[in-house]
């Protein structure tokens, strides 16, 4: 919501003194810097949560005898009549009140008279926003919790389908040893389970209260701090006022997990548009997820996956903005960190809609498993399980290594693959070769020969999903 539906901000207010702090001004602000210097344009997006935190600061302030009963009632119907007017979109929003919380303070003014001043008793526009964004990026927290969920949980199923669906392993990108596609959604799955643990542990730390920390040094009034973080749903106050108000590790911290997720479904991405080009085929996705070339007839662009990838690098962008913001600022409250907001919300944004179209897409994607399979017979993938089998003979790892290296060469010159040779022919690199060779070298045997946990064996795959999955629907 950065920008409102109608264009109700009022330019004419420039010309009078800010009603909130002009007190000690002979002039008004110039009108650029009144532009310069605001950011309700983009901070009225915290709208409800300013309003809830002020609701949590009148209800202590009445608690404490600050306020009267009388004097909390009509600040709450006061605040919750300008929540719904800013819902409706009939609010008129001024740049001249520079922020949200100027804006809505003023609102309560105009609306209820002068108990509306009492609101902004023993504390600051500090410690105010510090709360605002807490608690709107803690809401934000928990539906992209659900909506990674929602990815692992297609993700999860659709690799307990595919447990026994036979594709290459690669290391640098060339074929490796056979492993079964299920086995490879897991290893997607487990980047992203430690993402939400990021996500977490973010969550963890950002609930602290800041409310009571005012400017910068805490204030003289009887306030209870403990009131307002517990009616506010903290985990507890933070300690140290100073810190509260210039605080926004959590912002960087979020902005770090969302880096982090990106740069993990960037790699998805990258390997669903190559799975999905002619020269793999290994998958299709279904055409809601694709675009056409307005010039080539034949194409079918993977754009989701292309633009999840790309919007990677305005994620890390938006991390490096909060750290370079933070570096080298001095306590307490500078005006640098108005400038969090932006890159914060996009961040938010961005993420939001990249689970979302992954969420719809991963579990649509149809496996080709005759070309998946076709592919992990070429490249010699079963290499490995027969200098494995040698080894089972008695002849050392390194001489087995140097047995099948002559065996490939062999399969090279002849265009053989080694389940496709004959015993006559592997028997020329070692006596030691019988006939029970063959039910190693088949893909199959392969796949099924990583019996343990963590292995690519059908078996573990189903396994390992079971209990990925558990872990999913537990939280
Ligand atoms: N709009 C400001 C911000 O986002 C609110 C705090 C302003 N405090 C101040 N002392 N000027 O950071």
């Amino acid at each position: 919501m950065s920008s409102s539906k109608k264009s109700s901000t009022d330019q004419s207010q420039h010309t009078h003194l800010n009603q909130s702090w002009g007190g000690r001004f002979n002039e008004p602000v110039d009108a650029f810097v009144a532009r310069f210097t605001a950011s309700v344009n983009f901070d009225r997006r915290l709208f409800r949560h300013d309003i809830q935190g002020s609701i949590a600061h009148a209800s202590m302030l009445c608690e404490v005898g600050v306020l009267t009963d009388i004097e909390l009632e009509a600040i709450i119907g006061g605040l919750e009549a300008i929540a719904s007017e800013i819902e409706s979109g009939e609010f008129a929003w001024s740049i001249a009140l520079e922020d949200v919380h100027m804006n809505i303070e003023a609102a309560l003014t105009a609306r209820i008279g002068d108990i509306g001043k009492k609101l902004h008793t023993g504390r600051s526009r500090n410690d105010q926003v510090a709360t605002d964004i807490r608690l709107w990026l803690r809401d934000e927290i928990d539906a992209i919790g659900l909506l990674l969920s929602a990815l692992q949980t297609g993700m999860i199923e659709l690799a307990s389908i595919e447990s026994d669906t036979i594709m290459p392993g690669f290391t640098h990108l060339q074929t490796a040893q056979p492993v079964t596609f299920g086995h490879h959604l897991l290893a997607w799955n487990e980047m992203l389970e430690r993402d939400f643990g990021r996500l977490q542990d973010c969550r963890k730390r950002l609930n602290h209260c800041p409310l009571g920390a005012a400017a910068l040094a805490g204030t003289t009034y009887p306030i209870d701090r403990n009131h307002t973080s517990t009616s506010l749903n903290f985990d507890k106050p933070t300690e140290n006022s100073l810190d509260s108000v210039s605080d926004r590790d959590f912002a960087i911290e979020f902005c770090a997990f969302a880096s982090i997720l990106l740069t993990h479904m960037s790699r998805m991405s990258e390997e669903l548009i190559l799975w999905t080009s002619a020269q793999f085929q290994f998958i299709d996705l279904p055409d809601r997820f694709c675009t056409g070339s307005s010039i080539m007839p034949q194409k079918k662009n993977p754009d989701v996956p292309e633009l999840v990838r790309g919007k990677t690098g305005r994620v890390n962008g938006h991390l490096v903005s909060l750290l370079t913001l933070m570096k080298s600022q001095p306590l307490a409250y500078n005006k640098d960190n108005q400038e969090d907001k932006e890159p914060l919300f996009d961040t938010v944004d961005t993420v939001r809609d990249c689970l979302r179209a992954f969420a719809d897409m991963i579990p649509a994607i149809e496996a080709n498993k005759t070309t998946m399979y076709e592919a992990a017979k070429r490249g010699f993938s079963t290499a490995t399980d027969l200098a494995d089998y040698l080894v089972g003979t008695g002849i050392p790892f390194r001489d087995a290594h140097e047995i099948v290296g002559k065996a490939v060469a062999y399969g090279i010159a002849e265009q053989k693959d080694l389940s496709d040779m004959s015993l006559e022919e592997l028997v020329q690199f070692s006596d030691q070769i019988k006939n029970d060779v063959f039910s190693v070298l088949t893909l199959e045997g392969s796949v099924a020969a990583r019996d343990h946990i963590g292995g690519t064996a059908p078996v573990q795959v189903k396994a390992a999903a079971a209990r990925a999955l558990e872990k999913v629907s537990s939280r």
